[in-house]
C-alpha cells in the first residue's frame, strides 16, 4: 500500500503548507472538445490558471487520474502507462518560485527521506525571449544542491504546456539517482539513470493558438508527481510493474496464465496497464462505452488488445478473468475514487460485453491474418488487408500494427486512417486534433457555444418536460452538441419552441452572472448540475437572468445579447433515452 501512503503524504504536507486537498476532476474533460482526457492534473483547471477565482482560494492540491496516449505504442516496457496518477500543488497567483522549491525539496528529503547526494534539478537556459532562470537556480543552491547537480537546459525540456495552446511555462524539473552504481557527482541529463521524478511549472505565460504568447493575470505555480515512478524509486525498483501497486494483479495474471513474469513479460504489462485503464474510462461518470469514435475507440482498443495478450499468454478467455482482474483494481483504488464503487456494475459488463463480442472473431481474425500474411508480397500490408481485419474482424489497427511488426511487416498506417477516416466520416469530425491531447477550448465562439448550452438546457425543461438533464456536451468553435435525456424524438414543434425560446432570451439581454457559494446550498438553490461527485464543497454557480442556474467551471459571455442567432440544425438519438441537439449560432 505504498501508494497510499504516498497520495496521504503528499496530501497532508500540502494541508499543512494553506493548501485545499481537491477531488479528482473525471478523466473525460468537459467541454474541451479538442482533448480527448485528462493527461495531466493542471487541465481541469486551466479556467483558474488563467485568472478565473477558485471557490477554494489560491492553494490547491490533489492526486488526479490521468490517460496519456502518446505512450501507447511504449505499454509493455518497464515505465510506461496508459493511465496513471499524478500528484499535483498549484499556487494560482499566491506563492511562486521559492515556496515550490523549498517544499518539492522539503517533501522528498524530510518526508520521503530521499537523500540529497541522489538528487539533480534541471532549469531553463534561457533564450532570446525568456531569460535564464538564475532565480530558481539559486534557490536550489541555497537548499543545498550543489552548482554541479544543476543543468541549464533548452525549451524542448524546461518549457511546459499541455499541447499546443493554453497556460504555460518554464520549469525546474527533479530527478533521482536510479541505481547502485555511485552517483556521479555531476548531473548529466544524458544519462537514464538519473529519471524525473518531479516537475515544478513556473505558469506565467499563455500560448494562443496563433503561437504567440502572452503574460497571465497571475503568475502560478503548477507541479506534477506521477506515484507509479515515484513509488518504484521508493521501493528501489527499476521495473514499475514490480512495485507493490501491482504486484496483486500481475500475481493474479501470472497464475492465471500458462507463463511467467520472466518469460513474458511485455504482454503481462500490458494486460496489467490496459485493463486498469479500461476499467478507469468505463467508470468515468461521462458512461463511455466502446465504439467506434473517440473515447470510446480508445476504450475498445485498450480492452481489444489486452484480450489479445492475454490469448497469447494462455488465459482462458472466457474464465471471467477480466472480471476478476476488475474487481482487484476496483478495491483497490475505490476509496480516492467513489465512481468506481458507483459504477463497478457497469464496467464489469463493458468489460464482459466487448470480450464476447471480440472473441467471437479474434479466432478466425487471427487466421485470416495468417493468410494473409502468407500471400505478402514483400513485407509491406497495404490498407485494404489492414482494413478488412478492423471491418470485419473487428482488430483495431494498432493490433493488426503490433501483430505484423512480430513478423517484421510494415502496416500502411496511413492509408489505413485514410480509409477509415472516410468509414467514419460521419462521426469523426476534427478528431483526428484529439488523438494529439492538448488543451483549449476558450477561445470566443467556444464561450459562446457555452453559455448557450446553458440556455437550450432552460430551453427544454420548459419546452419537452422539467426531467430533461443534459448527460453531456461538446464545443468546438463551429457548433454545439447537447445530450440530454428524453424518451421521444423532439417534434418539429418542440424543436421550433426551444428554439425561438433561446432566442428570446438571447433578446432580452440577460446577464449572465457567477458566484461561488457552498456545493449543498447550490442544490437547495435548483441550480442543475451534471455530475454531483465531482465538485468539491465549495462551487461555482452560473445563472443567467432568472431563466438558468447551473454548477459549472466557465467560461461564460458576461450577456446573452453576445451570443447572435441560434439554430437547431439536428434532433437525433443518442442512445437508449438520450438525444442529441446540433445547433450553431449565426
Ligand atoms: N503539468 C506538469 C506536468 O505534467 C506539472 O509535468
Amino acid at each position: 500500500m505504498q501508494e497510499v501512503n504516498l497520495k496521504e503524504k503528499y496530501l497532508k504536507f500540502f494541508e499543512s503548507k494553506g493548501h485545499k486537498i481537491i477531488p479528482s476532476a473525471p478523466l473525460i474533460p468537459e467541454n474541451d472538445p479538442t482533448c480527448l482526457f485528462n493527461s495531466a492534473g493542471m487541465q481541469p483547471l486551466v479556467p483558474y490558471l488563467k485568472g478565473q477565482p477558485h471557490p477554494l482560494g489560491t492553494r490547491l492540491t490533489d492526486v488526479q487520474k490521468c490517460v496519456r496516449l502518446t505512450d501507447l505504442d511504449e505499454i509493455g516496457d518497464k515505465t510506461h502507462h496508459t493511465f496513471f496518477e499524478m500528484l499535483g500543488n498549484w499556487s494560482l497567483g499566491d506563492y511562486f518560485k521559492k515556496e515550490a522549491i523549498s517544499w518539492s525539496f522539503e517533501f522528498l528529503t524530510k518526508v520521503l527521506n530521499i537523500p540529497v547526494e541522489k538528487l539533480a534539478v534541471t532549469v531553463f537556459e534561457g533564450d532570446e525571449t525568456i531569460p535564464k532562470d538564475e532565480e530558481a537556480a539559486n534557490i536550489w543552491k541555497s537548499l543545498g544542491i550543489p552548482e554541479e547537480r544543476i543543468s541549464y537546459l533548452d525549451k524542448d525540456n524546461n518549457f511546459w504546456i499541455a499541447g499546443e495552446e493554453g497556460p504555460c511555462g518554464t520549469d525546474t524539473e527533479i530527478f533521482y539517482w536510479r541505481s547502485n552504481d555511485p552517483v556521479p557527482k555531476k548531473h548529466d541529463p544524458k544519462d537514464e539513470r538519473w529519471v524525473e521524478i518531479w516537475n515544478n511549472v513556473f505558469m506565467q505565460y499563455e500560448k494562443h493558438p496563433d503561437g504567440t504568447i502572452t503574460n497571465l493575470p497571475k503568475k502560478n505555480v503548477d507541479t506534477g508527481m506521477g506515484v507509479e515512478r515515484t513509488v518504484a524509486i521508493l521501493e528501489g525498483v527499476d521495473d514499475n510493474y514490480l512495485t507493490s501497486i501491482w504486484k496483486d494483479i500481475i500475481d493474479n495474471i501470472v497464475k492465471m496464465s500458462q507463463t511467467t513474469y520472466e518469460e513474458n513479460p511485455k504482454s503481462i504489462r500490458i494486460i496489467a496497464d490496459h485493463i486498469r485503464t479500461a476499467v478507469f474510462i468505463a467508470a468515468d461518470d461521462s458512461g463511455i462505452k466502446p465504439s467506434n469514435t473517440d473515447q470510446g475507440y480508445i476504450l475498445r482498443r485498450l480492452i481489444r488488445r489486452m484480450i489479445r495478450h492475454a490469448k497469447k499468454i494462455g488465459i482462458d478467455l472466457e474464465s471471467g478473468f477480466e472480471r476478476t482482474l476488475a474487481e482487484m483494481i476496483i478495491e483497490k483504488y475505490k476509496d480516492y475514487y467513489p465512481e468506481l464503487t458507483k459504477n463497478k456494475e457497469v464496467v464489469l459488463d463493458v468489460l464482459t460485453n466487448e470480450l464476447k463480442k471480440f472473441n467471437r472473431t479474434l479466432e478466425k481474425g487471427l487466421k485470416e491474418f495468417e493468410k494473409m500474411v502468407t500471400h505478402l508480397q514483400g513485407n509491406r500490408m497495404d490498407k485494404d488487408l489492414a482494413f478488412k481485419l478492423y471491418d470485419t474482424y473487428g482488430f483495431p489497427l494498432e493490433l493488426t500494427v503490433e501483430l505484423a511488426h512480430e513478423k517484421g511487416i510494415e502496416v500502411d498506417e496511413e492509408g489505413f486512417a485514410q480509409k477509415f477516416k472516410e468509414h467514419q466520416e460521419k462521426s469523426r469530425a476534427g478528431s483526428e486534433q484529439k488523438f494529439k491531447g492538448g488543451l483549449s477550448g476558450n477561445g470566443e465562439m467556444e464561450t459562446k457555444y457555452h453559455t448557450a448550452t446553458h440556455l437550450l438546457n432552460a430551453a427544454l425543461k420548459i419546452v419537452v418536460n422539467k426531467d430533461v438533464h443534459q448527460k453531456g456536451s461538446n464545443i468546438t468553435p463551429e457548433r454545439m452538441r447537447f445530450d440530454f435525456t428524453c424518451d421521444h424524438k423532439l417534434t418539429e414543434e418542440e424543436k421550433k419552441k426551444a428554439e425561438d425560446l433561446v432566442n428570446e432570451w438571447i433578446k432580452e439581454a440577460l446577464p449572465v452572472t457567477v458566484e461561488e457559494m457552498k456545493k449543498e446550498d447550490a442544490l437547495k438553490s435548483g441550480a442543475e448540475c451534471m455530475f454531483i461527485e465531482k465538485y468539491p464543497d465549495m462551487v461555482t454557480v452560473y445563472s443567467i437572468g432568472n431563466v438558468s442556474k447551473e454548477l459549472c467551471g466557465g467560461p461564460h459571455v458576461k450577456n446573452t445579447s453576445e451570443l447572435g442567432h441560434f439554430v437547431i440544425k439536428k434532433e437525433e438519438a443518442s442512445s437508449a433515452g438520450v438525444r442529441r441537439i446540433k445547433a450553431i449560432l449565426k
